[in-house]
């Protein structure tokens, strides 16, 4: 399976990836994780790619091509994988066209997490991750059974994410407005495109990814 999630910052792209990674048995490439990685190691990468992000605005599609480039072909994408955060650009994405099409493989879907942007600040500046092991809460949404342990793995220690202040909010929504949403209608034209209410429940946009993922004849693991 080959799937892209799209949507805007705070629509619930690693919410659904991280849900159906587990379902489907492929990968969850985030390029917002990967760069954050890079970034925390220091990297020419990361430290070229931290202020960008910093201020809420794209990250060089060259730097994003080569990385999805050699990230796919990884072994554990050989089952398939989910985009999570790319493409984001008219570039990006036909430089993704040329890099399935050597790699002979065929995109399955893009999906739409369609939200009001209104909803999107409360969830993004909501939003913590445990510090040890990635998963992902919310202040509203999705506290910790027991709360500041991490349900997963049972650590004390969470982080929030330095882009997701209210005003770098805005900035990413309007990249997202400005350099992302143009991606809509090229995929659209191509007979790939769906779009799912990612305002509902967690586990109903879930659901409805997977119906839709049924209908192309793509079953979970
Ligand atoms: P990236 O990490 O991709 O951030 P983003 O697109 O801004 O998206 P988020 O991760 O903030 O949101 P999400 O859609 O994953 O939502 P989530 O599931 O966490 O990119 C960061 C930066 O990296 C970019 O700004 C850019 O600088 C750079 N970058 C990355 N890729 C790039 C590219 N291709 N080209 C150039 N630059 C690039 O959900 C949010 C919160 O809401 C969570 O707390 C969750 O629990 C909650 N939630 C989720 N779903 C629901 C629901 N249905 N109901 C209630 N709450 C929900
Ligand atoms: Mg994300
Ligand atoms: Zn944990």
């Amino acid at each position: 399976m080959e799937l892209i999630l799209l949507g805007p910052p705070g629509a619930g792209k690693g919410t659904q990836s991280k849900l159906l990674e587990t379902r489907y048995g492929v990968a969850q490439i985030s390029t917002g994780d990967m760069l954050r990685a890079e970034v925390k190691a220091g990297t020419p990468i990361g430290l070229e790619a931290k202020h960008i992000m910093d201020a809420g605005k794209l990250v060089s599609d060259d730097i994003l091509i080569r990385m999805i480039g050699e990230r796919i072909k990884q072994p554990d994408c050989a089952k398939g994988f989910i985009l999570d955060g790319f493409p984001r650009t008219v570039p990006q994405a036909e430089a993704l066209d040329k890099l399935l099409h050597e790699q002979a493989v065929d995109l399955d879907a893009v999906i739409e997490l369609k939200v009001d942007e209104a909803i999107l600040v409360e969830r993004i500046s909501g939003r913590f991750t445990c510090a040890k092991c990635g998963e992902g809460y919310h202040d509203k949404f999705k506290q910790p059974r027991t709360p500041g342990v991490c349900d997963v793995c049972g650590s004390t220690e969470f982080t929030r994410r330095p882009d997701d202040k209210a005003e770098t909010v805005h900035a990413r929504l309007e990249a997202y407005n400005a350099q992302t949403a143009p991606i809509l209608p090229y995929y659209k034209a191509r007979g790939r495109l769906f779009t799912v209410d990612g305002m509902a429940d967690m586990d109903v946009v879930e659901a409805e990814i997977e119906a839709i993922l049924r209908g192309l004849g793509v079953e979970a693991a």
